[in-house]
């Protein structure tokens, strides 16, 4: 017997993504962006958010079914981003769910997005192993997570107290007078820059900061940092080189989260660190992780960098998840949650 065919709508931010997977197959995975839109205004703008996912909805559904060479009457379940993220936005993916769901009468799935960034990476690697620590790194949050096999058992072991780790990427790049969104051009940029030219913070890391922060991230203090830096040499008449102030600002934010996320695998004795989410796109974060798990003799898993920012294969992925585990759907009422504890896998 086929295994299921799961279609997956994801609508948290600034992408409308369906994707389509058939068990752990990745059959389609269509991107709609209103990135452009938002540019102008150098972050995310709620209501032109909502209104572009209006829009884009239906033809993306059509092009990932063209893409996968099926007919949403062969679907056998649906999975949508419950929460977290922009109210409105998230509204516009669950309304859809919701109507598709009940005109073709299968299951549908609410599910956690922090949740799919991790869950993701089985589209690629294979299933994840019985234990893993997550890392997750995107525009809205920094966690570390432990995460079993079993689909709905994710603990948190630490969050940013701040900034998310993509927002401090999107903050400096706006100083430096880069584009919105500002984590691949800072990646780009410091590809030509020395990371040990300026010796910015890494916020939480001095033992002190560690008894309570352990698996903590702040990086509001190193945008503060930069943002003086700059000021300083702005006043003293001095130049100064972006690639160098990229590279150095990227440099303090991925050896802190490698180096956490590496003594979360030591201290529970896991094997296996996965990233997902905007930011495990970034080039030096997988180079450094590379080096750092293969230091510890941690097996590294990265999905590939389209994976990492929002689509909906990562909404299909755990819904097939769930699906197989043979965890319950939600029921058709469940509220879209802005809020989301990244312990709810699936709403029930
Ligand atoms: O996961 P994502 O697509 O959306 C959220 O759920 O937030 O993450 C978007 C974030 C943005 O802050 C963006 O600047 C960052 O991911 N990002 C990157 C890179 N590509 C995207 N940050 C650093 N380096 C990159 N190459
Ligand atoms: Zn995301």
């Amino acid at each position: 017997m086929n295994e299921p065919l799961i279609l997956g709508i994801e609508t948290s931010c600034d992408e409308t993504g369906v994707g389509i997977v058939r068990g752990s197959t990745l059959l389609a995975d269509a991107v709609a962006s209103s990135v452009a839109e938002h540019a102008r205004f150098g972050g995310v703008v709620p209501e032109v958010a909502s209104r572009a996912h209006v829009e884009a909805m239906i033809p993306t559904i059509q092009l990932a079914c063209s893409d996968a060479g099926v007919s949403l009457r062969d679907i056998d379940a649906i999975a949508v981003t419950g929460g977290p993220g922009l109210v409105g936005a998230l509204l516009i993916g669950t309304a859809t769910a919701k109507a598709l769901a009940s005109s073709l009468d299968v299951p549908l799935y609410a599910v956690n997005h922090l949740a799919g960034h991790v869950v993701v990476d089985e589209l690629e690697h294979g299933p994840l192993p019985e234990t893993a620590i997550g890392m997750l790194v995107s525009g809205g949050h920094s966690s570390l997570l432990l995460v079993r096999d079993d689909a709905e058992n994710v603990t948190s072991l630490g969050a940013t107290i701040d900034d998310a780790a993509g927002e401090a990427f999107d903050k400096i790049a706006r100083i430096l007078g880069l584009p919105f969104p500002g984590g691949p051009w800072i990646d780009k940029s410091a590809q030509d820059g020395d990371r040990e030219a300026i010796a910015f913070p890494r916020g939480l890391t001095a033992s002190k900061d560690l008894i309570d922060h352990q698996y903590d991230f702040s990086f509001s203090g190193l945008k503060t940092a930069v943002a003086r830096w700059i000021a300083q040499q702005h006043k003293a008449g001095n130049s100064i080189s972006v690639s160098d102030v990229a590279a150095s600002f990227q440099e303090a934010v991925v050896d802190v989260l490698t180096k956490k996320a590496v003594a979360a695998c030591k201290e529970y004795g896991v094997e296996h660190l996965v990233i997902g989410g905007g930011v495990a796109a970034n080039s030096r974060l997988r180079v450094l992780a590379q080096e750092r798990c293969d230091a510890a003799g941690i097996v590294l898993r990265v999905p590939s960098p389209k994976l990492c920012t929002d689509n909906g294969a990562m909404v299909a992925a755990l819904g097939s998840k769930l699906v197989r585990q043979g965890v319950a759907p939600t029921p058709l009422g469940f509220p879209t949650l802005s809020v989301m504890p990244v312990s709810t896998v699936v709403m029930h």
